[in-house]
């Protein structure tokens, strides 16, 4: 349920007049709450309400913010899950305003994921066509041969429909298994995987290291930060992204 505040309180958060002139005008009979002129300063209103000063309806601003998660493996990137997994959400402490994840990694995938209350950002960055590309390490079982390599980079069909050039690159040889830097434009469901899948080399683990420009830098696994504008700005306009 929304939390409910006094009138005048409403009124300021809103922009549009501080407490003491809302008061004035609340007794001027210029406020209206639901329809209503109100002219009692006690009136208790949440955003539901519909708060019209002078005839104009006004509203809260929204503040839009943007976080980056290392996203540690055990935790799923959705708001809520049915069968009680525990969220990303419940690693990010002390925000109050309804975030959500910008895409998805998998349960066992770890790396960099946003949050976001700004649906149009979360919708042009994931949008089909027009996605962020996503740099992602994945460690391989064995150790992929030219032809493997060569066919993750041209397309992988997948639902029955090929993948977009990726950029790979080996970038450490382990006994048993390789490491591959994989770049994709797309976002389809458990891409990465599915792709090395195709090939034969399964994916042992998986960490997304950048999403456009933005890198993980020093955050540990759990550990978040918030966004500064410019960064936000970067990936809306894929500068080099
Ligand atoms: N590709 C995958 O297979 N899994 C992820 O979590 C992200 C990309």
């Amino acid at each position: 349920m929304e939390d409910k505040i006094r009138l005048q309180k409403y009124m300021a958060q809103c922009g549009v007049a501080s407490r003491r002139h809302a008061e004035e005008l609340i007794k001027a009979g210029r406020v209206k709450v639901n329809g209503s002129i109100i002219t009692e300063m006690g009136t208790l209103v949440s955003e539901q309400d519909r708060v019209e000063v002078d005839g104009k309806l006004i509203k809260k601003e929204k503040k839009l913010i943007y976080i980056m998660l290392n996203k540690p493996s055990g935790y799923v990137s959705t708001v809520s899950d049915p069968e009680g997994r525990k969220t990303v959400l419940d690693l990010i402490d002390g925000v109050n305003e309804r975030i959500y994840p910008v895409g998805r990694l998998d349960y066992d995938t770890t790396g960099l994921i946003i949050l976001t209350n700004d649906g149009d950002f979360a919708f042009e960055s994931t949008h089909p066509g027009h996605e962020t590309k996503k740099t992602y390490m994945a460690e391989v079982l064995g150790m992929p041969s030219n032809r493997a390599l060569q066919s993750l980079r041209s397309g992988i069909m997948l639902d029955g429909k090929l993948t977009a050039p990726a950029r790979v690159e080996v970038v450490d040889i382990k006994p048993k298994s390789t490491v591959l830097k994989i770049i994709i434009h797309e976002g389809r469901n458990r891409q990465v995987k599915r792709m090395c899948e195709a090939v034969n080399h399964p994916v042992l683990r998986l960490k997304r290291t950048a999403v456009g420009r933005l890198t993980l830098g020093d955050l540990k696994p759990g550990e978040w930060r918030y966004l500064s504008l410019r960064e936000v700005k970067q990936i809306r306009g894929k500068k080099n992204g």
